[in-house]
């Protein structure tokens, strides 16, 4: 099997390059033709083109890799499966629930596979994070919840919550595998109009477990992380930490008989797992090559990406409204 990757852009090299490594690049695809002409020398076996129907007119590609900008992932996304091509395209994959809802269906009765790229589920911390809650070595999960923030890069035509939040976003609903039923946001946009540049994000699911983000480019704090509360033991993903990217708290609140049910807590030891240094996107491009395979649930992976457009829309209808 081969894909083509469209969009060369600044992420794009990233995935022709790894799907390079894995020997399946077949196509490359951009309208710009000074990237065309670097791509062609760089990759001289690989056909390059300005023509997106050529690339799906290919009968050897059996995978489009979009990482074009976000306004062009549903258009595209929708011509590649309805051509019978499985899809890995960039996050966010579509831009309104109705339009993942769509592209869901389309994979569905076509049994293709559409994978949004959502790098984060791929780093090894946010694996080991999402098996400390589904073994229950937390105990009960009661929150979770992402900053990230720093001083710049300053977005002009991408706010804090789609340039930022969809990292944490899908990190969270991937962590509880619940659809929130509530999903507020509150920011303002202090540099460019229409822009907001710090976002507050607050969901609530079904099962009552809560989330918060903080999404910011205005910040005194570099921060990438993850932090979750269980019952039993606490955890926290920490991406600006070179060798303690997770760390496992023995905190928790506990009730001793003898003081009638007042609540009180407890502090154990402070644990740091290894965690291996593999390139997220490595397994991404792997994860996406395993699916269309024949492995793993196709189907979940494509209705998870459709979770996280459905929270994103009505995080901004609410940060609008
Ligand atoms: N996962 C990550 O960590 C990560 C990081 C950066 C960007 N991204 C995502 O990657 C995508 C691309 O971002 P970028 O920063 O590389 O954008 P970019 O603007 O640098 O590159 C986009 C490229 O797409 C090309 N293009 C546009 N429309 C096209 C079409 N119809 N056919 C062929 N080529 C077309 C443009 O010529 C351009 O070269 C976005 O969805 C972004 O969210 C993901």
């Amino acid at each position: 099997m081969t894909v083509g990757v469209v969009g060369l852009g600044y992420w794009g090299p990233n995935l022709a390059r790894n799907f390079a490594e894995l020997g399946v690049l077949s196509h490359l695809c951009d309208l710009d033709p000074e990237l065309r002409a670097t791509f062609a020398a760089r990759y001289p076996s690989v056909r390059v083109t300005d023509s997106f129907e050529e690339l799906l007119g290919a009968e050897d590609v059996e995978g489009v890799v979009i990482a074009t900008p976000v306004p062009t992932h549903y258009a595209l996304a929708k011509q590649a499966l309805e051509a019978g091509k499985h899809v890995l395209v960039e996050k966010p994959p579509a831009m309104k629930g109705a339009e993942i809802d769509e592209l869901v269906e389309i994979a569905a009765e076509r049994d293709l596979v559409l994978m949004p790229g959502h790098l984060l589920l791929y780093h090894p911390a946010v694996k080991k994070l999402k098996e400390l809650i589904d073994s229950g070595e937390l105990g009960d999960v009661l929150c979770v919840y992402g900053n990230r923030q720093n001083l710049g890069i300053v977005r002009t035509n991408e706010n804090a919550l789609w340039s930022l939040g969809v990292h944490d976003l899908s990190v969270i609903l991937h962590l509880l595998d619940e659809e929130p039923e509530e999903a507020t946001a509150h920011g303002r946009d202090f540099l460019t109009p229409g822009v907001e540049d710090v976002v507050f994000c607050y969901l609530r699911f079904p099962s009552g477990k809560i989330a918060h983000m903080h999404l910011s480019w205005l910040d005194p704090h570099k921060m990438r992380r993850m932090t979750v509360v269980g019952r039993e033991k606490m955890a926290v993903f920490d991406d600006m930490e070179l060798e303690r990217k997770v760390t496992i708290y023995e905190k928790a609140p506990w009730k001793r008989a003898e003081t009638y049910g007042e609540w009180q807590t407890r502090s154990g030891d402070i644990h740091i797992p290894k965690i291996a240094t593999d390139e997220p996107l490595k397994l991404e491009c792997q994860h996406f090559l395993a699916l269309v395979g024949g492995e793993g649930d196709r189907a979940k992976v494509a209705r998870d990406g459709a979770m996280v457009v459905r929270a994103l829309e009505r995080l901004t209808d609410s940060l609008r409204g």
